[in-house]
């Protein structure tokens, strides 16, 4: 206690342990705007999400030009293993999409939602 009020003497010490309480305030107000930001932005993540299986989203999404995962107005999808070996590069190019294949953006199929799809994808039998 004693050792508190030497340092409290001093004028400068205290305007010092001042500046800093009142900046850790500050910063803890940050913290929460950070927290409150990404609570919104689960929430939105869960109102997009429609909790079709990934047969479902295939329908809804690529049935039209793949009907089956057979070739329409887009190719077969027979040669997925070949031409994407793993889920980042298929992932990478559902997300993208080519030529006249829409990209499928997050508001469209969310990332447990593409999940669901590779896995349908992965298990189509031809
Ligand atoms: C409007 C028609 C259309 C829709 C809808 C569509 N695709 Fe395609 N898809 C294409 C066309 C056309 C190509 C060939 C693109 C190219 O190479 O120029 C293609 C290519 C692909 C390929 C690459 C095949 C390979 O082996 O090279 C995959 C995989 C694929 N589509 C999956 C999907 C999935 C999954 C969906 C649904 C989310 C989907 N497509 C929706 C038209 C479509």
């Amino acid at each position: 206690m004693s050792i508190v009020l030497i340092f409290m003497r001093s004028r400068y010490l205290f305007v010092f342990a001042t500046t800093l309480m009142l900046s850790g305030c500050a910063m803890s107000e940050e913290m929460r705007r950070i927290n409150e930001t990404n609570q919104a932005e689960h929430v939105r993540e869960a109102g997009r999400s429609t909790n079709l299986t990934g047969e479902q989203l295939f329908i809804r999404s690529c049935n039209t030009c793949h009907p089956g995962g057979s070739a329409g107005v887009g190719p077969s999808l027979e040669n997925l293993e070949k031409d994407f070996p793993n889920d980042a590069k298929l992932k990478a190019f559902l997300r993208k999409g080519k030529g006249i294949m829409p990209a499928q953006t997050k508001d469209t199929i969310n990332d447990s939602e593409l999940d669901e799809l590779i896995g349908y994808l992965r298990n189509l039998k031809f």
